[in-house]
């Protein structure tokens, strides 16, 4: 059964292309309903268009979050989206509105989490001198960064590593590694349903 997913991205896009990658491969068994950002110079956009995938641009500012998240609600009902895809999506989502879509909502997250939550965790993990990160695929729960982890990979970090070359490693991994987890969880949630 092909899972129907809902992508939010903030900005440069390269899971999501590797989400597109894997099903053009065939090796996720998926279809993108929307692309929807919160940033309208998002090139995740442009590669969205290029597929033919509806895209929708709304801001997801403090104020504008109610809608915003109403928005994807209402996108995730008609097209009768499986799962909630954060991909790069630098926002957080309300109480509610994960509640809402209770473990249909998954994110990467480029350390190994418990640690490292938050904004640049390569130049925490970099700071804090540890000698293995990696990347991590949970779904999410009202808590940054906490939910269960669905799967994660190793990088190590080496000599002389910055966190934008150790985040480059990390990047590659994750590629690999959200589409694999995607194909994974949604196998045991339509079999499951
Ligand atoms: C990735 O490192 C991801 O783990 C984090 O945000 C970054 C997004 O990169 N959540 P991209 O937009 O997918 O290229």
């Amino acid at each position: 059964m092909t899972v129907k997913l809902t992508v939010l991205a903030s900005g440069r896009g390269s899971n999501f292309g590797a989400i597109l990658d894997a099903i053009e491969r065939g090796e996720l068994d998926a279809r993108v309903t929307a692309l929807i950002s919160d940033q309208s110079a998002a090139p995740a956009l442009e590669r969205a268009r290029a597929a033919g995938i509806p895209t929708l641009v709304q801001s997801c500012r403090k104020a504008d979050k109610p809608a915003f998240e109403q928005a994807v609600t209402e996108q995730v009902q008609q097209s009768g989206s499986d799962l909630i895809i954060l991909a790069g999506f630098m926002r957080l989502l309300s109480a509610d509105f994960v509640e809402r879509h209770a473990g249909r909502i998954l994110n990467i997250h480029p350390s190994l989490l418990p640690s490292f939550k938050g904004l640049d965790a390569p130049v925490q993990a970099v700071e804090a001198g540890v000698k293995i990160s990696g990347c991590t695929v949970h779904v999410v729960t009202a808590d940054m960064d906490a939910g269960p982890i669905i799967a994660q990979a190793a990088v190590p970090v080496q000599e002389g590593d910055t966190a934008d070359t150790l985040a480059a490693r990390i990047l590659v991994e994750e590629h690999r590694l959200f589409p694999a987890a995607i194909q994974t969880y949604s196998r045991q949630l339509l079999v499951g349903a």
